[in-house]
């Protein structure tokens, strides 16, 4: 069903059009190998502040980090410089991903109110204009990613897309959502698919993904190209491979959790993949179900081998699915 008909970014065909959504703290490369291994057709890597590519960040190399198995592979990048962008942009090509992707949709405070992410909506000719200087200059394609406008009486998501479009992007992704909204309320899936009806370039539909039946709804009702899952990916990335969470089965998710948790200590260290996987364990375990002393000797567990048993016993026991309503995703990023 995901796997259609391609269609290309730039010259890269695309014959996978179900993509995992760029998410800071989220999508570093073990979680992108776990939904890249259920099929994500594109993974892009968490955003990536140009000034930390530019001044070399001590930790820049975790974030640019990719392997081939995830190709195609975009970096997001974020700033509110145009010259910025572009320079970061060059430092980025030389490690070869397969597109450049920028971020005008962050809504954090941090980031929008400098000018950066959904901030460069408010600036619709410095968004021209980084377009510009990336077509002109970058071999990569280039595309971009949206939200609806500043709020909901600035929607110039029709302008912007034009402009984007008309600098010769090779693809959109729209969250449809404004920057005041940030994760509330319910996306607006008519502003996608008026903006799917007026370009020419291919169109990724985003926001409140969260079944497998709904892949198949936006793709209907917004007409778009390709779907891009955030949120429902952290806590089922089986809805690449057409599961629903409910049809995963404990072994599947052990083993999961087991891979996933092995990633992380391989990529960042012992104690600092165990504390960095922490905010994923909402994802493997009803955590609200239990009680405050199994969480407290959950979230502050050192040893792995009794993290390992903790968290197995629970899956085994049977404590059931965690609740996508509860799943709340702190994050700096958009
Ligand atoms: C924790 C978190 C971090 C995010 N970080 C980014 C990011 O770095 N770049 C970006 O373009 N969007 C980011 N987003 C937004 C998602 O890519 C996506 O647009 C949004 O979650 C809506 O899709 P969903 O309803 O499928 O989650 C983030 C979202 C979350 C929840």
């Amino acid at each position: 069903m995901n796997k259609i008909t391609g269609f290309n970014i730039g010259s890269l065909s695309i014959q996978n059009n179900l993509f995992l959504a760029p998410m800071d703290g989220y999508t570093d490369y073990p979680f992108r190998m776990i939904a890249k291994k259920q099929g994500a057709g594109i993974v892009f890597s968490e955003f990536i502040n140009g000034l930390d590519v530019i001044y070399s960040h001590p930790f820049l190399h975790q974030k640019i980090f990719f392997t081939d198995f995830e190709r195609p592979f975009a970096y997001q990048i974020f700033d509110d410089s145009p010259e910025r962008i572009l320079r970061t942009a060059q430092i980025l090509e030389k490690n070869n991903p397969d597109f450049i992707d920028i971020n005008m949709g962050c809504s954090a405070k941090n980031v929008a109110n400098r000018g950066a992410g959904a901030g460069l909506m408010r600036e619709p000719e410095k968004i021209q204009k980084i377009f510009s200087l990336l077509k002109k200059n970058i071999q990569l394609p280039i595309t971009g990613k949206i939200r609806l406008g500043w709020d909901e009486n600035s929607l110039n998501y029709l302008e912007i897309a034009k402009i984007i479009q008309e600098e010769g992007a090779d693809m959109l992704s729209v969250h449809g959502r404004t920057k005041r909204q940030a994760y509330g309320g319910v996306a607006n899936w008519e502003a996608i698919a008026e903006i799917k009806s007026k370009l020419s370039i291919p169109v990724t539909a985003n926001g409140d993904v969260k079944t497998v039946l709904d892949i198949q709804r936006i793709k209907d009702f917004t007409g778009c190209d390709a779907v891009m899952i955030g949120r429902a990916a952290l806590f089922n990335p089986w809805i690449f491979n057409g599961k629903d969470k409910h049809e995963v089965s404990s072994i599947e998710l052990f083993n999961a959790f087991q891979d996933h948790l092995g990633k992380m200590i391989t990529f960042y260290g012992l104690s600092s993949g165990m504390v960095l996987f922490r905010k994923h364990i909402k994802n493997y375990l009803p955590v609200d179900t239990l009680h405050r002393e199994e969480r407290i000797e959950l979230f502050s567990q050192k040893d792995l081998l009794k993290l390992t048993e903790i968290i197995r016993s629970y899956i085994f026991k049977g404590v059931g699915v965690p609740n996508p309503m509860s799943q709340q995703h702190a994050s700096n990023a958009e």
